[in-house]
């Protein structure tokens, strides 16, 4: 029986295949406002502006490629049950291999109803040549599609599902999140007291917890050859 790894990733992990993080310095949210291009509020006040900034960040993705951090964590899958719980909307993890990945903040290939956005019936998944998104595209409800993706102050339907993982991990990963946004940045809460947790990281992260972190501070790739190394000792 392999034991269960699970894994919370944020944009960090992105960072070595070219993806922008969002708070790091030159980072998203310093080139846009998050209100204005994050929230459901801003969508209704310029569905044009929101539809263009998600088409910006959709159509680098065929440019990007997974990095060797993505790689090292799908191959983990030899030796582990791995779970990556991300917070990141690119699908590198699963380009990459991974074949058990949550996305709690939706997923920047996919777009939806407007009106019902977590109706699987209205979720479409966008080819290469359809990335680019105009107001005018329907969704099968007759609404303007939305990009399906967990705005500010939006409920995060995949949480519940992400905690039950987090609950029965034997061992607790964190990769590239400044740990900033919850309630992904609660789920250390529910790892049982006792399994270990590491944390890889170039910078300091703040980690509202009690418990013992084994940090890394490297970045991805680099963190996750660490990682690998403490895993096969032992
Ligand atoms: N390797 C690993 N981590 C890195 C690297 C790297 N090469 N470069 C930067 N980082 C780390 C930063 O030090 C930081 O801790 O990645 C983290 C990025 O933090 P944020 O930019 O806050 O991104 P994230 O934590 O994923 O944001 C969470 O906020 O805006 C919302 O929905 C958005 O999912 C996002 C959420």
């Amino acid at each position: 029986m392999k034991k269960k790894l699970v894994v919370l990733t944020g944009a960090g992990i992105s960072a070595e295949s070219g993806m922008s993080t969002f708070r790091d310095s030159g980072g998203l949210w310093e080139q846009h406002r998050v209100e204005d291009v994050a929230t459901p509020e801003g969508y209704e006040r310029n569905p044009q502006l929101v539809t263009e900034f998600y088409n910006s960040l959709r159509m680098k993705l065929p440019d990007l490629e997974p990095n060797q951090g993505h790689r090292l964590l799908a191959m983990l899958e030899d030796r582990f049950e791995v779970t990556v719980v991300t917070q990141n909307v690119d699908n590198l993890h699963e380009r990459a291999g991974s074949s058990h990945v949550i996305h709690l903040h939706g997923e920047l290939t996919k777009v939806t109803s407007s009106w019902n956005p977590n109706n699987p019936k209205y979720i479409k998944e966008l080819q290469p040549d359809e990335y680019e998104v105009h107001v005018g595209d329907l969704a099968a409800d007759g609404s303007q599609f939305r990009p399906f993706i967990v705005w500010f102050g939006e409920a995060v339907p995949e949480i519940e599902k992400a905690i039950s993982y987090c609950e029965q991990a034997d061992v607790f990963l964190i990769i590239g999140t400044s740990l900033n946004v919850y309630p992904a940045a609660g789920l250390l809460n529910y790892v049982p007291w006792g399994v270990p947790v590491y944390l890889i990281d170039p910078n300091n992260v703040a980690v509202s917890s009690a418990r013992n972190v084994h940090v890394i501070q490297k970045g991805a790739s680099e963190g996750m050859k660490e990682f690998v190394r403490l895993m096969e000792e032992g």
